[in-house]
């Protein structure tokens, strides 16, 4: 390939490593403590990676209800360890690290204080693609002297890009409005894993043409495609690129790092990294990886989903889904509601699939299965359609939206202001949850903001107030040897007792 090809971009391609957040979010539910953490953090600024993702998503929920962990204190914790490399978090845009819009006063003090615990790269993205929804939040980024990172979440309707919806224009019109706010970067993110290779090329080399910021490829590697995707988006051009080590790659993470250093090593795209390094970080890795293998996948061989080049129903979605049937003693009706998500979806407005709104459709469409269409409706499904969570990429139906708003105490009629214009301030009723627990800051004040609940457990925790409950504690190398020994002496027995028959 000759210089004048490579999407017209032939510098070293960037890469993002996602080990440490989306690459644990995926494969370990967020359960990875900060501890684990150190050894690699320890050698990232050698490896000069663009930056390190290592907060925000579902980091905080987790940390403060499971793992008995300040989420404030991991990037502080990690930037003693790694003093250059900049650290990014996933943003839910007004829903922060929750799962719906917060106030604008909440919204504002949360980048503030993120920014004081060391981020510096905000990737923030809004599961309508409704920006409106960035206003707040990127009003302080800016304000913070930190990167915004304008994210599009990759949709599809039909196999591939294209048809009426998630099409090349719908793409291209999404980073024009996000580089009139001023982002510093755009990322496309696929979080379901199914941009196509061939459809990455096209778009990334569109956005190349169209955009100045430069252009960062998310993807998952559930369905098997996203190594050939990053291959082709680096063909086409983008600046940026996300991968995991080795050991937290593939399977619903992402691609892994060390493969892509070697196909793009000579060309004018090469990353530079150090794979010697990698594998040195990976092997760290591994030495923990046992205190996690709770997580593993038991009882099955294949280690992508191809059912999601069919459905293309998210990995998360799915284990939800089924948890909900389970619940139902239904479990046996999970084609049908495969089925159903996709009517459902349409119906509600064809949101992206991602935190909340994947949520949202895949209770709506189990209880559409079980009940009878809309029969039984959630109140997020309310809220959505009355506009709360924003504009959706088409119209919720009209018969749908005037059957789920019957009797809604917010109103029948939705509404087309931005959604958090109607939201009153609600950071002094967080600080009232706290006051009486004795020190807590403005932190903790933000966790109790977050989670009214569980958050506000967590600060008392925190304090001394309560104790830690045994289940935060989590298990140790040696917990995993002890584990190991019984089940081999569990073994030794059956075998024993099956030879003596
Ligand atoms: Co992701």
């Amino acid at each position: 390939m000759s210089e004048k090809e490579w999407g017209g971009n032939p510098t070293p391609l960037k890469v993002m490593d996602l080990t440490l957040r989306d690459g644990t979010q995926s494969l370990f539910a967020t359960r990875m403590r900060t501890e684990d953490m150190i050894p690699v953090a320890e050698r990232l600024d050698e490896a000069g990676f663009w930056a390190a993702e290592v907060w925000g998503g579902a980091t905080f929920d987790s940390m403060s209800r499971f793992l008995g962990e300040d989420p404030w204190e991991r990037p502080r914790t990690l930037r003693k360890y790694c003093k250059n490399t900049p650290f990014s978090m996933l943003l839910r845009g007004q829903n922060l690290v929750g799962y719906r819009n917060y106030a604008d006063d909440v919204a504002k003090e949360f980048v503030d204080l993120s920014c004081e615990a060391g981020i510096n790269v905000f990737r923030t993205f809004d599961a309508l693609n409704d920006y409106r929804n960035f206003e707040a939040v990127v009003e302080r980024i800016k304000a913070n002297g930190q990167h915004f990172q304008g994210t599009i979440c990759y949709s599809l309707t039909e196999r591939r890009m294209g048809g009426e919806v998630f099409n090349l224009e719908y793409y291209l019109d999404k980073a024009r409005q996000l580089e009139e706010m001023g982002a510093d970067s755009i990322c496309v993110k696929d979080m379901a894993g199914i941009i196509a290779p061939y459809d990455a090329y096209t778009l990334i080399k569109a956005l190349k043409e169209r955009c100045k910021a430069p252009i960062h490829l998310h993807s998952h590697y559930t369905s098997g495609m996203a190594s050939m995707s990053m291959l082709k988006a680096a063909e086409a051009g983008v600046d940026i690129i996300d991968c995991c080590l080795a050991p937290f790659a593939l399977r619903t993470s992402h691609p892994a790092v060390e493969p892509i250093i070697v196909a793009l090593e000579g060309t004018p795209r090469d990353t530079g990294l150090d794979l010697k390094l990698m594998l040195e970080m990976g092997g760290e890795l591994e030495k923990i990886a046992p205190k996690y293998r709770d997580y593993w996948m038991p009882n099955k061989m294949s280690p992508i989903d191809t059912g999601v080049l069919v459905h293309q129903v998210p990995g998360g979605m799915i284990s939800n889904l089924v948890s909900q049937l389970k619940e139902a003693k239904a479990l046996h009706r999970l084609p049908e509601v495969y089925k159903e998500v996709a009517f459902t979806r349409a119906e509600l407005g064809t949101p992206p699939l991602v935190t909340p709104t994947s949520q949202i459709v895949g209770v709506q469409a189990v209880l559409n299965v079980l009940f009878g269409k809309y029969k039984l409706v959630t109140n997020e499904v309310k809220g959505l359609a009355y506009g709360l969570y924003g504009q959706t990429p088409t119209e919720v139906y009209p018969e749908v939206r005037k059957k789920v708003l019957k009797g809604y105490a917010r109103g029948q009629e939705p509404i087309t202001c931005r959604p958090a214009d109607i939201l009153e301030p609600e950071l002094e009723e967080a600080k009232a949850r706290v006051k009486d627990i004795p020190g807590a800051d403005k932190f903790d004040v933000m966790t109790a903001a977050i989670y009214d609940i569980t958050g506000t457990q967590f600060v008392k925790i925190k304090r001394g107030v309560e104790p830690m409950p045994a289940a935060m504690k989590g298990k140790s190398l040696e917990d995993i040897k002890e584990e190991d020994a019984a089940l081999e002496e569990c073994l030794k027995q059956l075998k024993a007792k099956k030879a003596g028959k």
